[in-house]
């Protein structure tokens, strides 16, 4: 574990690549619902949101959400770098796990659509695309301000 101290800025600088690349497709994907949504079953237009949201779910947010979770987690098995009395990490892990699970609606969601099941309005997805735009601010406050 003493080995980890060594690449923690590494390790750092890697998580926040793979973040950066996760957060992406969360922003992303939900607007490709947005317009997917009222876009006529069996439609030229509906058949290319299908493959853009596998690309972007398989090629690019799998892999990235997959990277952030081991750097992380390799981050907090670095000595010294999480003080465990602190309600910051708490915090941030609450809201990492409530990311991961907006990840799975997501996926879940793209199955749906790519079965041309539309089980969610445009609004929905509209009001949708806030959610990781409010983790996010909250996670990045966690992790920098750390205020307790
Ligand atoms: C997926 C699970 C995740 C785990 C286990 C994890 C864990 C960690 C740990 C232990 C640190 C080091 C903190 C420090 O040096 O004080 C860190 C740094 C950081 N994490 Fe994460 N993280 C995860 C996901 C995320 C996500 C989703 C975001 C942003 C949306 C994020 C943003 C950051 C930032 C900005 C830093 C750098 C903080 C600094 O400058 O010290 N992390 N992460």
């Amino acid at each position: 574990m003493d080995a980890l101290a060594g690449w923690y800025p590494w390790t750092k600088a890697l998580h926040l690549v793979a973040v950066i690349a996760w957060m992406a497709g969360l922003f992303y994907l939900p607007r490709l619902y947005v317009y997917h949504t009222p876009a006529p079953i069996g439609s030229d237009r509906s058949e290319l949101f299908k493959v853009m949201e596998r690309r972007l779910l398989r090629g690019i947010m799998n892999p990235a959400m997959i990277a952030t979770w081991v750097l992380g987690l390799t981050l907090v098995a670095t000595p010294g770098v999480v003080d465990w009395s602190a309600g910051w990490w708490h915090l941030k892990f609450t809201a990492v796990i409530l990311m991961s699970g907006f990840h799975m609606h997501l996926a879940a969601a793209r199955k749906a659509l790519l079965a041309d099941q539309r089980r969610h309005s445009e609004r929905y997805w509209r009001a949708m695309n806030e959610v990781p735009t409010v983790l996010m601010v909250l996670i990045v406050i966690m992790v920098i301000v750390k205020p307790f």
